[in-house]
């Protein structure tokens, strides 16, 4: 049973049994497409114009033309943030190069495929705010253009498996000695009271939420460094945090079986957390855009 009444594809909002494609589109075939995934609170679209200029960039590096202008996204994502009952959703967006025969260059006139939906979400809760995650480090073995919100997410979904089958809630991965971001979301890491993360570039996703908390960083006075971070300074926090649309600013408790500092989310993660959910209750009042 799907939890969402309407779904948008190709210009029309359908049922979702009705949303279907060709199994000769390029998304299917090829993972040619690009995607982004947007919280929405109380009904509220959170950093709009951040996905949707980081849709923009995605599409623009892989060289499709955006189908729709900022006013067009927005007409599409709140109609289906309308059709949802829960107050707390997320949206889910792909355009992939459309359909054509199987030929790894460029179509010369295929037209692009647009999906989108919207669906109730459950963010993380106090509890498991409290209690931390498990994380593993895997090699990363993904591809070196990182920044592209690109479908093709086979190593990502490799990576995640790994960590689930190890009990973990995400692979935190390591190119080169060096840490790069989560399976699915960014990485930050708290020592001698200084935020740690490393820098946007083609080897990880630049996160809408790793900005925010930057942001929020910045306006409080919390020293925070985009550099390149080693794999040792992993064993070495005071804290570990995971961000992402979808699992906020969640702190990693174990990592590889070991407890992350005293094994209790830390201090620099309660203070974070308390400006990140002001802001969204701000948001949610309509206070901040
Ligand atoms: N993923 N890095 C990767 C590889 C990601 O897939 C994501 C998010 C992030 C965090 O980005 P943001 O803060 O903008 O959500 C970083 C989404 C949520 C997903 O694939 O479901």
């Amino acid at each position: 049973m799907h939890t969402f009444p309407l779904v948008y594809l190709n210009g029309e909002f359908v049922p979702p049994e009705r949303a279907t494609i060709s199994a000769f589109d390029r998304g299917f075939i090829f993972g040619d497409g690009v995607y982004e995934v947007i919280p929405v609170y109380g009904r509220r679209l959170f950093r709009l114009a951040h996905h949707l200029a980081r849709l923009e960039r995605s599409l623009a590096e892989i060289r499709l033309r955006n189908p729709l202008d900022f006013a067009g996204w927005q007409r599409v994502v709140e109609r289906l943030v309308r059709e949802v009952a829960a107050e707390d959703q997320s949206i889910y967006v792909q355009i992939t190069r459309g359909v054509a025969p199987r030929d790894h260059a460029f179509p010369a006139d295929a037209r692009p495929t647009v999906f989108a939906y919207a669906q109730p979400a459950s963010y993380p809760t106090a509890e498991l705010m409290a209690s931390g995650v498990a994380a593993v480090t895997a090699a990363d073995i993904r591809w070196l253009r990182c920044d592209i919100k690109a479908t093709a997410l086979l190593a990502n979904v490799m990576l995640r498996q790994q960590a689930v089958e190890r009990g973990a809630a995400e692979a935190i991965l390591i190119r080169d000695g060096l840490v790069t971001e989560g399976a699915a979301s960014n990485v930050f890491v708290v020592r001698d009271g200084v935020l740690h993360t490393p820098p946007n570039g083609p080897f990880i996703l630049p996160g809408i939420t790793r900005d925010l908390v930057l942001e929020l960083a910045h306006a409080h006075g919390i020293p925070a460094r985009e550099a390149p971070l080693p794999e040792s300074a992993l064993y070495e926090a005071e804290e570990i945090w995971l961000t992402s649309s979808m699992r906020e600013v969640l702190p990693v408790t174990r990592l590889n079986d070991r407890p992350v500092g005293n094994g209790r989310p830390g201090p620099w993660h309660a203070r974070m957390l308390a400006l990140y959910q002001d802001y969204k209750q701000a948001f949610r009042e309509g206070r901040v855009e």
